[in-house]
C-alpha cells in the first residue's frame, strides 16, 4: 500500500490508512480524496478507526453489493469487534436494544414486517398530491417572504418532516423538540451521556402518543404498533423505539439531499437548466438517481462483522473481522459508474448504493424517491432564477453528521 496516501499511520511493518478521511474544502461533494487514491489502488483493504481497530474498507460497488448481501456478514453491534462509528455509539452499547439497524434475520425480519406498510409502492404513490401540495405551499411562502431565504429552514427540512409526521400520527408542532433530539441522539459529537438523554426524551415522547393512540386511534403507523402492543406482538418500549428510527431516519437525510442536491445543481448549471426544462417524469426521476448516486448523503461507513471467514477478491475476511462500507466509493467507482466525476442528469444510476444494499437496504427509499422527485420537479421551475445568495467558501457543510449536507443554503431568485 502506498505510504504516500495522506492519513496513513505506520503499523510496525505496514502503513495502514486512517478512516475516515477528510473531504477537499474545494470539492466538497466527492469522496474524500485520500479515499479515492485509496480505492484506485485496491476495492478492499484494511483501515484503522477511531478505537485503534482496523476493520476492512469495503470500497468496490460490487464488493460492497455481495458482502452486503452475505448472510454470514451481520450488523450485531453486539459482537466483539464490531466496528463502532464513534466512542458515543461504543459506549452506549449496553443502552441500545435490538432494532431493525442492528439485527440479523430472522429477528430483523421481524421488525421488517411490522413497519413495511407504509412504504410501499401503492401506499408511496398515493402520497404524491399531498407531497406536492406541501411542496407548493412551502414555495408560495418562500416567495412571498424576505430574500434571501434559507432553503434549509423554507422547504428541505419542512417538507420531508410534515410527510413523516403525517405517516406516523406525530404532532408536526412538536417538530423542534424532536428534531433538536433527533441530531443530538445520533451524533458523534455529542457525549454517550447527552446522547442517552436525547434518546430517552424522544422514546418517552413516543410512549406517550402510541398510549393515546389506543385510545384515540388514527390512520397512521403508531395506531399501526398500539394495536401490534395490544396484541402481544410487541412490547411499548420496543414500539416505541420503532418510530424514533423511523422519525431519525425519515426526516433529515431527504432533507440534506434536497438542500445539498440544490447547491450541487447550482455548480452545475446545465444540469439545474435540464431539471427546469422538463416536465417529463422520468428524466426527473432519473437525475433523483444520479444526485443519490453523486451526492450519497449516508457517508460515515456502514458497519458490520463477518460471521463466517468470507473469501473474496484473492482476500480472507476472518470471522470476528469488522467491516466498513463507504458507500461513496461504490458510488463512484469508475467500473459501475463511468467518469463518477461528473454530474450527468442522463446517465443510468439507479444501480447506486446510496440506500445500502442487501436486506438492511433503506426501508424509506420509495417515500424519499418521491419526496424528492417532487421537490426537484417542482422548485427550479416554479422559480427559474432561484440561486446561490452567498459563495461556495460561505457554506457550512455537516461533515460530523451522519447524513451529510449542509446547516443552511441562503437562495434568492
Ligand atoms: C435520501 C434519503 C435517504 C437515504 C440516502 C437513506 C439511506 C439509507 C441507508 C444507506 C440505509 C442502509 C443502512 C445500512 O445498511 O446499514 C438506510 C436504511 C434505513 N432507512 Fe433510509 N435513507 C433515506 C431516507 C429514509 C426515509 C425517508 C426513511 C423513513 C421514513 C428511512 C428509513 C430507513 C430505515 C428504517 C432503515 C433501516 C432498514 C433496515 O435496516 O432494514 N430512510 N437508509
Amino acid at each position: 500500500m502506498a505510504d504516500t496516501l495522506a492519513g496513513t499511520v505506520n503499523d510496525g511493518a505496514e502503513s495502514i490508512p486512517e478512516f475516515p478521511m477528510p473531504r477537499a474544502d474545494s470539492c466538497p461533494f466527492a469522496p474524500p480524496p485520500a479515499l479515492r487514491a485509496l480505492h484506485a489502488e485496491t476495492p478492499l483493504t484494511k483501515a484503522r478507526i477511531w478505537d485503534g481497530s482496523t476493520p476492512w474498507l469495503v470500497m468496490g460497488h460490487a464488493d460492497q453489493r455481495t458482502l452486503l448481501a452475505d448472510a454470514r456478514v451481520s450488523t450485531d453491534e453486539h459482537q466483539p469487534g464490531f466496528p463502532h462509528q464513534s466512542r458515543a455509539m461504543a459506549e452506549t452499547l449496553d443502552h441500545r436494544p435490538p432494532t431493525i439497524f442492528n439485527t440479523d434475520a430472522p429477528e430483523h425480519s421481524r421488525f421488517r414486517r411490522m413497519l413495511t406498510a407504509p412504504f410501499i409502492f401503492k401506499r408511496v404513490e398515493a402520497l404524491r398530491p399531498a407531497i406536492q401540495k406541501i411542496t407548493d405551499d412551502h414555495i408560495d411562502a418562500m416567495l412571498a417572504g424576505p430574500k434571501p431565504a434559507d432553503l434549509v429552514t423554507a422547504l428541505a427540512l419542512p417538507v420531508p418532516s410534515l410527510m413523516i409526521c403525517e405517516l406516523l400520527g406525530v404532532p408536526y408542532t412538536d417538530h423542534d423538540f424532536f428534531q433538536e433530539h433527533s441530531v443530538t441522539a445520533v451524533s458523534s459529537d455529542a457525549t454517550p451521556e447527552e446522547s442517552q438523554a436525547a434518546a430517552g426524551a424522544l422514546l418517552n415522547y413516543l410512549m406517550g402518543l402510541i398510549d393515546t393512540k389506543l385510545t384515540e386511534p388514527g390512520e397512521d403507523l403508531l395506531t399501526d404498533l398500539a394495536e401490534r402492543v395490544r396484541a402481544g406482538e410487541t412490547t411499548p418500549p420496543e414500539a416505541a423505539l420503532m418510530a424514533v428510527v423511523l422519525l431519525i431516519a425519515g426526516h433529515e437525510t431527504s432533507a440534506n439531499m434536497i438542500a445539498l442536491g440544490t447547491l450541487a445543481l447550482f455548480q452545475n448549471p446545465e444540469q439545474l437548466a435540464l431539471l427546469r426544462d422538463t416536465d417529463d417524469p422520468k428524466i426527473v426521476a432519473g437525475a433523483v438517481e444520479e444526485l443519490l448516486r453523486y451526492l450519497t448523503i449516508a457517508h460515515t461507513g456502514q458497519r458490520r462483522i463477518a460471521r463466517e471467514d468470507i473469501e473474496i477478491g484473492g482476500q480472507v475476511i476472518r470471522a470476528g473481522d469488522g467491516l466498513v462500507f463507504p458507500l461513496s466509493s461504490a458510488n463512484w467507482d469508475p467500473d459501475a459508474f463511468p467518469e463518477p466525476d461528473t454530474l450527468d442528469l442522463q446517465r443510468p444510476a439507479r444501480h447506486h448504493n446510496a440506500f445500502g444494499f442487501g436486506i438492511h437496504q433503506c426501508l424509506g427509499q420509495l417515500l424519499a424517491r418521491v419526496e424528492l422527485q417532487i421537490v426537484y420537479g417542482t422548485l427550479y421551475r416554479r422559480i427559474p432564477t432561484l440561486r446561490l445568495a452567498t459563495t461556495l467558501e460561505e457554506i457550512n457543510f455537516k461533515h460530523d453528521r451522519l447524513a451529510y449536507g449542509v446547516y443552511e443554503l441562503p437562495v434568492t431568485w
